[in-house]
Formats: structure tokens, sequence, C-alpha cells
């Protein structure tokens, strides 16, 4: 029987330490991180993680600044809120809740590349994606910094290891493999991504010593596609319906959790893994930018 690795607690040790310090940067700079969160539209999971992100980052201390705009927002509003942010001294991290209304799609990269490089807590921004790329990261984008902090916490050696990334989205899967890729303690893996178009993803997943599962389906990794030992990280946020659950609904993983904890030596649930770390994550990319102000 495999450990489950308990994301939610190690979260609160990092909340614990950004608190700290952002009550010790209060006397000694007189201003404390401000973190602006932009939402557009009605999707209810970008919401309920929005909230979240606010809610976290006033507990930490943050100053937090939040805009609601509408569905039918244009573009040239939504970068004219970005850019007030950005000449805003009191801002230090700006976050624009992804994915943007089906009618802004195509515009997603032309508005987030508006975000100041220097507040994009996020790391999307090209500046930030080169620097990731080049091996020099600046704010690395909190899911994938999640991950390897968890991995660290866990004492999860990378190096030499193959790595499974299933997903290669900007978000998670492209810059993971960069990071596991990296000539560095929790790097040095050979790294494999996995998508849409791959085939036989089940004879790669079954090589690996570490499976990162970022696509989206509901219990998409099965026991049989791991080898024995396996360490298996769930990325999946998935609402599938349950009528006995209060809302209608439950969240699950892209993983099979209990028959793949029956083989794996560790395991990431959902929720209460990866997702708690994300917004830490989010929190400690802020105050390191804040920090890098100071200098
Ligand atoms: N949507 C899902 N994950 C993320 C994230 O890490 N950042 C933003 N901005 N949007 C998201």
């Amino acid at each position: 029987m495999g450990k489950i690795i308990d994301g939610k607690a190690v979260s609160k040790e990092i909340y614990a330490d950004i608190k700290t310090r952002v009550s010790s940067y209060k006397n000694k700079y007189g201003r404390v991180p401000g973190l602006a969160t932009l939402l557009v539209g009605d999707n209810p999971a970008s919401r309920s993680y929005v909230r979240s992100k606010i809610k976290r980052s006033e507990e930490a201390g943050f100053t937090s600044y939040h805009r609601d705009m509408d569905n039918s927002s244009t573009r040239e509003q939504i970068t004219g809120q970005i850019k007030e942010w950005n000449n805003d001294n009191s801002i230090d991290g700006i976050l624009v809740q992804l994915p943007l209304p089906e009618h802004l799609r195509k515009d997603t990269a032309s508005i987030m590349d508006t975000i100041d490089p220097a507040k994009d807590v996020d790391g999307f921004h090209p500046e930030n994606a080169g620097l990731l790329a080049r091996g020099t990261p600046r704010f690395i984008p909190c899911t994938p910094r999640g991950i390897i902090e968890l991995l660290k916490h866990e004492k999860i050696s990378t190096e030499g290891k193959h790595a499974v990334i299933i997903g290669r989205s900007q978000i998670v899967g492209l810059p993971l493999s960069l990071l596991l890729l990296m000539k560095s303690e929790y790097g040095n893996a050979t790294v494999t991504v996995c998508h849409s178009r791959t085939r036989d993803i089940s004879s790669l997943t079954q090589q690996a010593d570490i499976v990162i599962t970022a696509l989206g389906k509901p219990r998409f990794l099965t026991a049989e596609m791991i080898k024995q030992g396996a360490v298996v990280i769930d990325v999946g946020i998935n609402r599938v319906d349950d009528p006995a659950a209060k809302k209608g609904y439950r969240i699950v993983g892209d993983v099979d959790t209990e028959a793949v904890l029956e083989k794996a030596s560790a395991v990431t649930p959902v929720p209460g893994g990866v997702g708690p770390m994300t917004i830490a994550m989010l929190l400690l990319n802020t105050l390191n930018s804040f920090e890098i102000k100071q200098k």
C-alpha cells in the first residue's frame, strides 16, 4: 500500500512561513505584498479558484485587489485593467484567471503578454517562460513549482529517474518538463511528455518511476498503467456528477487513486494534493516579487 502525500499539510507549513515573513516585512518596509486577481466571465470552477486565491492571500497578510469583469468584456477593457495594475506600485503580482471566455480564447496570449513580466506571478509571460527554458527561472508557474516542492518535501529524488508527464499545457505539462530536466537537485530526470496524439501511453507510463497526470480525464490512470513502486502525481481536477453529494457533484483527479495506491509507492490525492500547493506557490511567487523590488 502506497503513501498518500498530504499536499494540504505541506501547504499549511508554507503559509505559516509566508505569514511570518510578511509580518516582518511590514515593520521593515512599511508595506506588505499586493496581489491583484482578475476574473472574466462566470465559469463556476474559475470563480471558486479565484475566491480561494483571494482568501489565502488575505490570510497571509497580503493586500488583495480584485476585479470581476462580465462575460462580454472586450480585450481592450481587460488590458486596460492590467495596465492600471502594472503602474500601481502597491501591486507585486497580477493574475488573470484562465481560461478566458470563449470569444476571447484566441486573444489569451496577447492579453497575458500585457502583464508586466516583473509582476507575472503565474510565470506565463514569454520573458519568464524563456528564463525558465534557459534554466535561470524568475517566476515558475505555480502548479509545476508546487509539484517540485512536494517532491522535495517528501524527499522523492528525481535524479536519473524516468518521469512521464501526461499533458503538454503551457500551465502544467510543458513548464514541469523543463523543471524536471533542469540541472538541479529536483531536476536531472529523463522526461517523456505525452499528449492527445501520443500512441500507446500505457507502454510509456509502465516504464515510469514518476507519473504526472495533467489531462483532465476522470480516473484515466489505472493500476495496470503503472509499474510497481512508482510515484504518481495527480494534477487533474474534474467535476463528476454525484447525486449523493450536497452540490450534486464531486471533485476527482485523473487517477483511479484507490486502485493505484495498491501498486504505487506514493500518490497525491484529489482534493488535498497538488491543488493546495498551487495556491501556496502563487503566494510564494508574489512574496518573491515583493522581495526582488526591495533590493
Ligand atoms: N487556470 C488553471 N490554472 C491556472 C493557473 O495556474 N493560473 C491561471 N492564471 N489560471 C489558471
